[in-house]
């Protein structure tokens, strides 16, 4: 009885001895491969300096060779700015601290998408004569990314509503106080932009208390060849 326990008792040390071993192994597998992995997306990442998944941007899609991978989003309510990418750098963001309320303005040159500046024109308590300056000094061939940020309507006029509709915007002639509005345009664009959203501030649907939903935008801009 002693010797057959004795065994047993071996034979469970034995079999428990091997199944930590085989668990040992397991687990040294999987931090092998964890490591592995995470040095993978680390050279990735060094590599093209961005982001180890994705598109540029983080796009849903790839853009075709020649055009600039865009993404932007109006700003929420009066609390966080809008944001603009482009060929996966942000041109104007909260973080950046390039932002503010009114109308954000990024302008790219149209053949390099090289970003040449940015600005921020505030329409509710700032003066209009400052934007439309903006407008009219834009080159021929430049993309105009705009976004709204709190209020962009209530010190716009007929003069800088037409510079905007100029650039290829549908929406501007109808922006009104708080509405949230996106927009890619072009100096010299011959058709109105298929790149514009807009949405009316109105009490009913507003998804904020005093403010609509955020408005997002992705897409392909094709690039300038003239
Ligand atoms: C922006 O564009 C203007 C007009 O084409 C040019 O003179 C200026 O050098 C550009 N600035 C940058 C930073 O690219």
């Amino acid at each position: 009885m002693v010797r057959i326990g004795g065994v047993l008792k071996m034979a469970a040390v034995i079999s428990t001895f091997i199944l930590a071993i085989y668990l040992v192994f397991q687990l040294l597998e999987i931090r092998v491969d964890f490591q592995l992995g995470s040095m993978l997306s680390r050279s990735v990442s060094i590599k093209d300096g961005s982001k180890p998944v994705g598109h540029k941007c983080g796009l849903s899609k790839a853009c075709p060779v020649g055009q600039f991978a865009f993404k932007m989003a109006s700003g929420a309510a009066s609390v966080v700015g809008p944001k603009m990418c482009l060929e996966d750098k942000m041109l104007m963001s909260a973080v950046k601290n390039n932002v503010g309320r009114g109308i954000n303005i990024a302008l790219v040159d149209g053949r390099t998408g090289e970003l040449n500046k940015t600005d921020s024109f505030d329409m509710w308590s700032g003066n209009v004569a400052p934007l439309i300056q903006f407008l009219k000094e834009i080159k021929e061939g430049t993309v105009v990314m705009m976004a709204s940020f709190d209020d962009p309507a209530t010190k716009l006029n007929n003069e800088a509503r037409k510079l905007i509709a100029d650039l290829g915007s549908s929406a501007i002639n109808n922006l009104g106080f708080r509405d949230n509005w996106i927009f890619v345009g072009g100096k010299g664009i011959k058709t109105k932009s298929p790149f514009e959203q807009h949405i009316k501030n109105k009490a009913d649907t507003n998804k904020f208390e005093g403010w609509p939903e955020v408005l997002e935008m992705e897409g392909c801009i094709p690039r300038r060849e003239d």
